[in-house]
């Protein structure tokens, strides 16, 4: 054989072994390899493929970030149109579709399949002999946008199907969707840069598909599920659910749960049982779809305008709440950024009293007409962070208030800018209390400092007093000086001065999360430290030194280098150097105890938050993951787990509860109740 057809072979080999160990962890979430051993073989690849360059392809696991950003999107008509769904809220009206059907195929049996409607963004995938050759927005359902380049980057969306004979078309349709934590995370950075947030996860997906830069795509966190299909060509499929099952088989991601039944009824009581689990899907889950699961149906049920008349959407009601607006407040971030807060008449919603809301910024309160007074709905956005989603004008009485955003910072009455390309106002005095407030609070927090006894009000009359600048200072203070603060006792006065005494011995990776360095978070902080060894060898580095890292990308070492320039940082820096504080990477490596094991955490825990117990894992050799899979160790599993817990019951994994996780842990783990201070100060 010659070279050139040896490394063809190879070539194909590790494409499809690639492509398979992509199934086992994205769609299966039972990867058989570490991903270190994954990396390997994708650089054996991308080297093959450097030396014969003749040999690359579009369906290479090397190519999903490929190509140059587009103009536009390209204009495709569907080769079949994309329908959507009739929506009702109203459970008579299932039964009415119901009756519908029968009287339209009175001799048939059949059965009804009940799946989650999924709040994404619907897409077409067109795979031509297993190859995926287009991704298609549904537009208006006739033409949408091609959208393959960004489709591409979707790690789970398999580039070539894993049967070896595949169709000669097969067209599946589904949904992309932003997991719920990714959503989070990625507002939360948004904010932080001074960037507009996503007001809920199907827009984040939506905004992020339109991308023109497939490389900025990639690293959004989205994902999708297939549930129907369009044009085929060299297959068909009885059932619903065999369609389901084959697409699956296919390496495409289905539904993790759906229900067959013969009769409506117990598809209504289904639905019920469904709108319980809404909280436990990854996706923002806003109602229950009713296929005829029998293929051969559909011709004779036949379409409305817009919609088959075989299936129909129930929508669940969105958790809103209506409550007054009493008062707009501004919170002064770590990083400056001014955000307004909606400060609420307190009321119930989805479980939880909610005081708050997020306005994220001006723009959004001018673009809603929110006025201070006013009656609004609020809305749990992405489970997470309730948002006014609209206001109530037909109650207004006249006397609601115009918001004025302030122009000095309320914190400092310093100046504010907003940068070029930056919705949000901006504090640019770094000794502003509110900036110092939270830099310090998440210095002692639990995450980084671990600093026993400080908590957010006692920071706040740290700064106030004037006793504390920096977290640095935080080491030069005398107990008499702690003794002067309000409800401060001798014993807690004690405590707190040993607390930060303590917190000097701290591993460096702690010490760097708490330095607050913009997008620098633990994961980043913990690479960092592992892969520089100390702060000097992370001071002088630059940018591409730092890209040349695993996990680390451009913005976060910008974002590293440029902390370190700023006169002041360096200055503290030097501060908590002369003070003690430990700024040398200390290996784990030795017997730790928890080597070589991996543990998800579940529910909640009552001594501590799943984020400190991952930490306990962590610091004690062991991995943490967020999916169970085969590979699990231990499931931990706290208060009200649930999806994660069933799964590893099915997959016969060893279950810990708190106090058995505990007792893993070791006996020197001490006990504590209170929960790391939160970040953000109202003004
Ligand atoms: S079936 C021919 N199944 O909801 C109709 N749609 O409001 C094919 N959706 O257009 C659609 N989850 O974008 C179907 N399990 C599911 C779905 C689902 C979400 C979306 C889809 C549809 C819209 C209707």
């Amino acid at each position: 054989m010659t070279d050139k057809a040896k490394a063809k072979q190879q070539i194909e080999e590790l494409r499809l072994d690639i492509g398979r160990h992509n199934r086992l962890y994205y769609v299966d979430a039972a990867p058989e390899i570490t991903d270190r051993e994954y990396d390997r073989l994708l650089q054996s690849l991308e080297e093959l493929e450097k030396e014969f360059p003749e040999l690359e392809s579009l369906i290479s696991p090397t190519q999903r970030v490929g190509g140059a950003p587009l103009d536009r999107f390209e204009s495709v008509r569907h080769a079949v149109p994309m329908m959507s769904l009739s929506n009702t809220y109203s459970k008579e009206e299932l039964v009415e579709f119901d009756r519908r059907i029968r009287k339209l195929i009175p001799a048939e049996t059949f059965e009804y399949i009940l799946e989650p409607k999924i709040d994404g963004v619907a897409i077409s995938l067109r795979y031509e002999n297993g190859e995926l050759v287009r991704a298609v927005t549904r537009g208006d359902g006739t033409i949408g946008d091609n959208v393959t380049s960004n489709v591409r980057t979707i790690q789970s969306i398999p580039l070539r199907l894993s049967d070896m004979i595949p169709p000669a078309v097969l067209e599946v349709r589904g949904e992309i969707y932003m997991d719920t934590t990714g959503f989070a995370k990625l507002n939360e950075q948004r904010q932080d840069a001074g960037q507009e947030s996503f007001a809920n996860p199907r827009n984040a997906c939506a905004g992020s598909l339109k991308l023109l830069d497939p490389r900025e795509v990639a690293k959004r966190p989205l994902d999708a599920i297939f549930y129907a299909t369009g044009q085929l060509n060299g297959i068909s499929f009885e059932t619903h659910e065999q369609m389901l099952i084959s697409l699956k088989n296919y390496g495409l991601r289905i539904t993790p749960n759906y229900w067959l039944s013969d009769g409506i009824e117990e598809i209504l009581q289904r639905l019920d049982e469904l709108e319980n689990m809404r909280h436990q899907f990854p996706f923002e889950m806003d109602g229950g779809v009713i296929k005829v699961n029998e293929r051969q149906l559909y011709e004779g049920l036949g379409f409305t305008a817009k919609s088959p008349r075989w299936a129909v959407a129930y929508k669940y009601e969105p958790e809103q709440a209506e409550t007054t607006l009493h008062a707009i407040s501004i919170q002064v971030g770590r990083t400056g950024v001014l955000t307004p807060v909606a400060e609420l008449e307190p009321v119930q919603l989805a479980g939880t009293t909610v005081k708050r809301a997020t306005l994220h910024n001006e723009d959004e309160i001018r673009r809603k007409d929110i006025k201070i007074g006013d009656r609004v709905m609020i809305e749990k956005a992405g489970e997470i962070i309730p948002a006014i989603v609209k206001v109530l004008a037909e109650k207004r009485t006249g006397t609601e208030m115009e918001f004025v955003m302030p122009v000095i910072c309320p914190a400092c009455g310093g100046e504010t800018e907003k940068r070029e390309g930056e919705v949000a106002l901006r504090c640019i005095n770094l000794q502003c209390p509110a900036q110092v407030k939270n830099w310090i609070a998440h210095y002692a927090s639990r995450g980084a400092m671990d600093i026993n006894g400080l908590g957010e009000s006692l920071v706040v009359q740290l700064v106030d007093s004037g006793l504390v600048k920096n977290p640095a200072e935080l080491y030069a203070l005398k107990k008499v000086e702690v003794l002067g603060l309000e409800r401060m006792g001798e014993k807690s006065g004690e405590n707190l001065i040993k607390g930060i005494e303590e917190s000097k011995q701290r591993p460096f990776e702690k010490v760097l999360f708490g330095l607050g360095i913009r997008h620098v978070g633990k994961g980043a902080a913990a690479i960092l430290a592992h892969e520089l060894k100390n702060i000097d060898a992370l001071m002088v580095a630059d940018v591409p030194q730092l890209e040349t890292i695993r996990d680390i990308g451009p913005i976060v070492g910008k974002s590293v280098v440029e902390y370190f320039q700023t006169k002041e940082t360096l200055a503290v820096i030097n501060q908590l150097k002369a003070a003690g504080v430990n700024f040398k990477y200390t290996e784990t490596g030795g017997n730790n105890g928890l080597e070589g094991l991996t543990f998800v955490l579940t529910g909640s825990l009552e001594t501590m938050t799943r984020d400190e117990g991952g930490d306990k894992i962590r610091a004690r050799g062991g991995k943490v993951s967020g999916s169970v899979s085969k590979n699990t160790s231990y499931l931990v599993a706290g208060e009200s787990a649930g999806s994660k817990l069933i799964k590893a019951e099915g997959l016969g994994l060893t279950v810990l509860n708190e106090e058995q996780f505990i007792a893993l842990l070791g006996s020197d783990e001490k006990m504590e109740d209170q929960k790391a201070g939160q970040l953000g100060f109202g003004f």
